[in-house]
Order: C-alpha cells, then structure tokens, then sequence
C-alpha cells in the first residue's frame, strides 16, 4: 500500500510532485488504509481481490489528504503532520492544485471498479465537501446545537470512514447485512475520530498532534468542547459569537474554559460511546483476528488524548 501510495505522487509538474511528497511521505498517521486493508480482511476478503483492496485503501489515504490541504487553505493552517503545512510553505494556489490533483489520483486508481463502488467514493467526497461548506456556515454561530455538530462531523469526516468500510466489504463479497454492518462501524469510528480530533486540539500538545493547540477556537470552528462548552458558559458563547475578537488573551482565557474538566470529560464520553456502538457492529461480523484488531483499533484511537 505505501510503495502504490508514493507512486501515486509523481507528477510531469514537479511542484506537484514536491508538493504531495512533502505532505505524504513518510508522515501521517495511515489510519483510514489500515481501516479499509482490515474491514476486506474481517469480511473475509481473500487474496484474489487484494489488489483492489490496496487501491481502495490507497484512493481513500489520497482523498483525505486532498481534504488536509484544502482544508488548510479554508482555516489557514500553518502547521500539518508536525511541520509547515503547504499552505505556509507553498501557498494557496499551490495547495488547491496538488489537492485536485490528489482527488483526481485517488479516482483514477479506482475508476476501473464496480459503477456502484465508484459512485459510494464520488458521494463520500460530495459528503465532505459539503461538510466543510456547512461547518463555515455554522462558524461563529451561538445558536448552534450538538445535532449540528453531528451533522458537521458526519458530513465531513465519517463519511469517508463509511464509504471505504462499505468498498471495503463490497470488494470482499460480504452479505448486505455485513456490508451494512461495517459502514455502521465507520460511520461510528469516523464520528469518534472526530471528536478526539476536537478534545486533542485543546488538550493535545502541539509535538504530539503536529498541529498547532487551539486552531478550533482561533478559526470560530463549531468543535466539541465548544459547542458542549458555551451552552453553559455565557463568555464562552459570547467569545465564539463575536468572531473571536480580542486577540491571543481571549483565545487562552477561552482556551481555559473549554479546557474545564468537566467538558473535557462529556466529550470524552461521547467519543466513547461512539466507539461502543461501533464494537457492537463489529459484533455482527464473524469472529477473526481482523476482527479483533479492528477492535483494537477502535480502543486506540477513543484511548488517544486520555
Ligand atoms: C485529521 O486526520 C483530520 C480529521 C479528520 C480529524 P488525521 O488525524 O487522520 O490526520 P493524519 O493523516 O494522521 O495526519
Ligand atoms: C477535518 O477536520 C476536516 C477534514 C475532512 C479535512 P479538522 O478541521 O478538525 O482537521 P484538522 O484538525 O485541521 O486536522
Ligand atoms: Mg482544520
Ligand atoms: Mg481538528
């Protein structure tokens, strides 16, 4: 999988090259190909279709970064996977091109499968983009809710945990009960993913996330430990509200406030509770080593910022 994914990255343009290497190689946490690499195998996915299995592990490792470098331009990230992102070290054009291009890579590894696998990835990109779209529409946003929320990290991330359990599964010859089962699984992951992502951004350290503490709150992003946070905490809401206004003081006094035990822990808990529901999906599939390992999976990343 990672010797296909860096062949991926050539390109007659080499700044695209530099680009997609620079943001790929040998960074990166690799969890959504481990995802889909696990879930053919735990569907009983043999060795004949393998092959395909990689591709799709390797398309999906290639969308979600076309999303970290768009989504660094829509929140000027400056840090990404421990370093300068593109963005900071190339700039916004640079980082729009090499993320088509990164797209259009990942569609055209998978272009030759089954109509009905290609048309599940092309929907889990609408799905994200619009998720980017809504959680802008939601920013600053006092009135927002925890459904919006949902419906922001779904769109935007568990989608694409849910499109590549279901090629995944498709590819392994799975029944529709255990194809349906194991989006289930992704769907739940994905959310789960999410929210970690949200507790580490205040609670993480800059070393061990690679990327910089308190970006949620700087950029007005509807995170968890916000929107748990600022239903009860009126100069929380009005913080968010007013744009972030008030320079690196309102965003460390904010930054204290979401930091407060007792939100950290809710949200902790509702990752948690996630990551139940996607072990009980997993429980509908036949026991494996795959399977277990899926767990496994589960268990880490829910346990990363305890
Ligand atoms: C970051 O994803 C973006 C989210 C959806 C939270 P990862 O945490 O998987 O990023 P990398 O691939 O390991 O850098
Ligand atoms: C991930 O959400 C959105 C994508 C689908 C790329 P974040 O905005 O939380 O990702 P990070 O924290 O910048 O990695
Ligand atoms: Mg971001
Ligand atoms: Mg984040």
């Amino acid at each position: 999988m990672e010797q296909k994914l860096l062949l991926m990255l050539d390109s007659r343009e080499s700044l695209i090259a530099e680009i997609c290497h620079y943001l790929i190689d040998g960074v990166g946490k690799r969890v959504r190909p481990l995802f889909v690499l696990l879930s053919y195998r735990a569907c009983g996915g043999l060795d004949e279709r393998l092959d395909d299995a990689i591709d799709a592990a390797i398309a999906i490792e290639l969308i979600h970064s076309a999303t970290l470098l768009h989504d660094d331009i829509i929140d000027g990230g400056t840090m990404r996977r421990g370093k300068p992102s593109v963005l900071a070290r190339y700039g916004a054009a640079a980082s729009l091109v090499a993320g088509d291009f990164l797209f259009c890579r990942a569609f055209e590894l998978c272009g030759r499968f089954e109509e009905r696998l290609v048309r599940i990835a092309a929907h889990a990109c609408i799905s994200l983009t619009e998720g980017e779209v809504m959680e802008g529409r939601m920013r600053h946003n006092a009135a927002a809710r925890i459904e919006d929320y949902l419906e922001i990290i779904t769109r935007k991330t568990a989608s694409l945990f849910a499109a590549g359990a279901r090629v995944a599964a498709d590819l392994a010859g799975a029944a529709p009960a255990t194809v349906g089962a194991l989006e289930a699984v992704g769907l739940a992951l994905g959310r789960s993913f999410q929210m970690m992502d949200d507790v580490l951004d205040v609670s993480g350290s800059e070393e061990r996330i690679g990327k910089p503490i308190g970006s949620d709150l700087r950029t007005g992003v509807l995170s968890l430990p916000l929107v748990l946070g600022m239903h009860e905490l009126p100069e929380l809401r009005n913080f968010f509200a007013n744009g972030g206004h008030g320079g690196a003081a309102a965003i460390e006094s904010a930054l204290r406030m979401v930091r407060h035990p007792s939100i950290l822990e809710r949200a902790r808990a509702m990752a948690a509770e996630q990551a139940a529901l996607a072990r009980h999906h997993l429980g509908e599939l036949a026991p494996s080593i795959y399977r277990d390992s899926l767990g496994l999976l589960l268990d880490e990343q829910r346990d990363r910022a305890t």
